[in-house]
């Protein structure tokens, strides 16, 4: 331990008190004895510190800062050295307003296309995302503040988010979901981590000892402190006994009382205690000496460069028929869509940044080189059909040579707290691509949009740029490439498929109940399609150029590969070289080739270079669920290089040598998880892969039970709580406008309602309304009432205690 003497001069309940914040964005202050409250803010595309009320949704405005690209839009340019530039820039924002711990970057898996927060996430595959998170996480942490890599772990839906239970076999878990947490916790050393809401395999994520404990601190030497996400600690005695070290965000007393409590019964030690304690305060100290002489001020002109060049380095082309772009100088665009005048560039919720400014292509347009005939809104933004704004556009699109059409998704499609249903681009904008591509066939499609779409109308345009999320000065990035002045380099980080019903999770994503089976394994993205042999609509890895590059000269080994790539095109281009390892005569299940490594090489016209792109622990490991370990399948694996992982351009075999472990499914049938026929996986295969039953998914009535769902309870009031929530949802949604307060509360645990209400409510209080909701209609509300008196006095008196403690030892009598 690194601070046993301070620890020492704390009582049992100053100690447990500052296991738990403050305010809902501050640790607890105990300055008198030399530890200061720090403050953490969000997120992963720029800092969102609130300066007034604080709430942990964005519903107040947060002081301006610069808003990057998302994660989602800077994965497509698979450069972790941009994701460091960004985290550096960050890093600075966030301690200029004196945040010492940035809550980001988030790497969840987008298991499914609909997962609402997919823009906040990077890709569907662990190697690539862990690779950019570690990439922010050193810039982040550059100047000594702390970086909150998040959500760990197996947190892939909204829906139930504080409440769901990921069902999962630790093969799946080990190789999929943990492997992104794996290299950035190994390769950037973040100073903190942040647990999910979720449970994992029946257990909390924030007091799963097996999580937390073994993987994260035992086998990946974490030595930092873990973060509860908002709302998210169930037990905070269990959190603590298993690694979890600061429960957020303002529980109050009750949660101290727990604690100390749990000490006092012997249900946790108060070596426990002091443990998280010294990983506080290694925290706490390093970061605020960090914040108290970092600059006050930063370069906000140099960051909306960065944030131009990111979101210019991470547009991708989808499509360019003919070569309809680059647009020439001087060229004729009529410039059509909602999106041109008031740009989508970032996601609601949580991460959602007070830009300091944001750049519209509008706006830009004159910056260009181009000649506008004009713009046309297009359509109405909320879906509504509106004749009259379309033949206007149609109008104007039969006066240009080319029409740049803007489109993508809303703001509701995309936010923290709620999934989307489909994957489709609103009817208004697709009639409007048709009718556009009638009158004029040259129809650049851009879309914004921070997750994947379903894209049958292709056919209407001959040019598709995709520009993600770009942040506050995506504008001016999309307008560089199509112009040419950047050549598009990106690639996309997850697979676009053809249709929903396609997507491996489909069967089993979002779920009735508590628990959400992930049956589909290690068959997420391409890892399915190519292993299934579905075909995409892009895939993984997929994204076109104003330049060709030809790749040459494989040397392969069990350490990595080296190749000749050169730019046989006329222009200045990047390019993304993708390293895939497959094992076609594997014995044990595997997706047909996973992504163990890659690179992004800049080359000027004609010029060739030699690309090394190493292989590390993790390039033919599987974990071995009978060992217990990783382990390495002996023979031959093909190294596969490609622009794509469709787009193999050379291979070569050599041979492992393995580690002789047995077959962990030797015996049993998991046919489908051969074949990757995700849908065809039976109960008994599922359980077989698990290695256990599988569990029940009935809805509870206990602490527990979502506020949505307390219709299945058997209290009048809570059906009407729940019928009211779900009438204030549905209006949300059709307003066209994420209300993030009730997406939160109609998924929020009445747990929870004892950890976000500032100490208002307690867990005795929760129990009342669960008894309540059980049927015990009178004994619950006096339950409740009982517990608001008691929690009311109880909470003053520590309050009084804790300062008094520190006044009777500053002056003994
Ligand atoms: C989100 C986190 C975020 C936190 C604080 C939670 O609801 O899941 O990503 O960092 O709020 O705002």
């Amino acid at each position: 331990m690194k601070h046993t003497e301070l620890i020492k001069k704390l009582n049992l309940e100053q100690k447990c008190a500052l296991l738990s914040g403050e305010t809902v964005f501050t640790t607890r202050d105990f300055s008198e004895k030399g530890i200061p409250a720090i403050t953490l803010s969000d997120g992963p595309n720029g800092v969102r510190k609130q300066a007034g009320a604080a709430d942990h949704l964005g519903l107040n405005p947060s002081v301006p800062a610069t808003c990057f690209p998302t994660s989602a839009t800077v994965a497509n340019s698979w450069d972790p050295a941009l994701g460091e530039a960004i985290g550096e820039a960050l890093g600075e924002e966030a301690a200029a307003q004196e945040v010492a711990v940035l809550l980001g970057p988030g790497l969840n898996i987008k298991r499914s296309p609909l997962c609402g927060r997919n823009f906040e996430y990077f890709s569907e595959d662990p190697f690539l995302s862990g690779k950019m998170a570690a990439g922010y996480v050193r810039g982040i942490q550059k100047n000594g503040i702390a970086a909150c890599p998040k959500h760990f772990a197996a947190n892939s839906q909204e829906l139930r988010r504080m409440a769901s239970d990921s069902i999962l076999d630790e093969r799946t878990l080990r190789e999929l979901y943990l492997t992104g947490f794996e290299i950035v916790v190994k390769e950037a050393k973040p100073r903190t981590i942040m647990s999910s809401y979720n449970l994992i395999n029946g257990t909390y994520a924030n007091e799963n000892e097996h999580l937390l404990k073994d993987i994260l601190r035992r086998d990946w030497g974490f030595d930092g402190a873990v973060v509860t996400d908002w709302g998210g600690s169930n037990d905070h005695a269990l959190g603590v006994k298993n690694g979890s070290t600061l429960e957020m965000p303002f529980p109050g007393g009750d949660a101290i009382r727990e604690l100390k409590a749990a000490v006092e019964h012997g249900k946790i030690s108060e070596a426990d205690v002091d443990a998280r304690l010294d990983e506080l305060l290694e925290l706490v100290l390093t970061t605020h000496a960090a914040v108290e002489k970092a600059p006050r001020t930063f370069d906000a002109e140099a960051h909306h460069a960065l944030a131009r060049r990111a979101a210019a380095e991470s547009v991708v082309l989808l499509q360019n028929e003919g070569g309809l772009l680059p647009l020439k100088a001087g060229e004729r665009v009529a410039v059509v869509g909602d999106f041109a005048r008031t740009p989508r560039y970032q996601g609601a919720g949580s991460s959602a940044v007070n830009s300091i400014k944001v750049d519209s292509v509008l706006e830009q347009l004159a910056e260009s080189g181009l000649q506008s005939v004009g713009f046309a809104p297009g359509f109405d933004r909320q879906g509504r059909p509106d004749d009259a704004r379309k033949a206007e556009a149609v109008a104007l699109a039969r006066k240009a040579d080319t029409v740049l059409l803007f489109l993508g998704l809303d703001e509701i499609k995309e936010s923290e707290g709620i999934d989307r249903s489909d994957m489709k681009l609103a009817v208004n904008q697709l009639d409007l691509l048709e009718a556009i591509s009638q009158v004029n066939p040259n129809v650049v499609v851009v879309l914004s949009a921070g997750a994947s779409l379903e894209t049958p109308w292709l056919k209407n345009c001959r040019a598709l740029v995709y520009g993600a999320l770009g942040g506050q000065a995506g504008a001016g990035a999309m307008l560089d490439v199509l112009t040419g002045k950047v050549c598009p380099s990106g690639k996309l980080a997850e697979t676009w498929a053809n249709a929903y019903h396609e997507t491996p999770a489909r069967a089993h994503f979002g779920g009735e109940g508590r628990t959400v089976e992930y049956r589909e394994s290690l068959y997420v993205g391409y890892r399915y399609h190519q292993t299934a042999g579905i075909p995409a609509a892009f895939p993984f890895g997929y994204g076109l150029s104003y330049t060709s590059f030809e790749y040459r000269d494989l040397k392969a080994g069990p350490a990595g590969v080296t190749l000749t790539v050169t730019n046989t095109g006329s222009v200045a281009g990047a390019e993304i070289v993708q390293l895939y390892v497959a094992k076609p005569d594997a014995k044990i299940f595997r997706p047909a080739q996973e992504l163990k490594g890659f690179a992004r090489v800049f080359l000027n016209p004609g010029e060739s270079r030699e690309v090394t792109i190493p292989l590390d622990d993790k390039a033919f490991r599987y974990w071995n669920v009978r060992t217990n370990h990783w382990e390495v399948e002996g023979g031959c694996y093909e190294l596969r290089v490609g622009a794509s992982c469709e787009d193999i351009r050379l291979r070569a075999v050599i041979t492992v040598e393995g580690t002789a472990a047995p077959n962990p499914y030797e015996g049993k049938d998991l046919l489908h998880y051969q074949t990757a026929e995700v849908r065809k996986i039976t109960d008994a295969e599922f359980e077989a892969l698990l290695g256990r039953p599988i569990p029940e998914s009935k809805i509870k009535i206990d602490r527990n039970m979502t506020l949505g769902e307390l219709s299945h309870g058997r209290s009048p009031l809570g059906w009407a709580a729940s019928a009211v929530l779900g009438r204030l949802l549905r209006k949300s949604m059709e307003n066209g406008k994420p209300d993030l307060n009730i997406l939160f509360q109609y998924n929020m645990p009445l747990r929870a309602l004892a950890k976000m209400t500032n100490g208002a409510v307690s867990m005795g209080m929760v129990d009342g309304i669960v008894m309540e909701a059980q049927g015990f209609w009178i004994i619950g509300l006096l339950r409740v009432a009982y517990e608001a008196i008691k929690n009311v006095i109880l909470n003053a008196q520590l309050e009084k205690r804790l300062h008094q403690a520190e006044r009777t030892k500053e002056n003994p009598a």
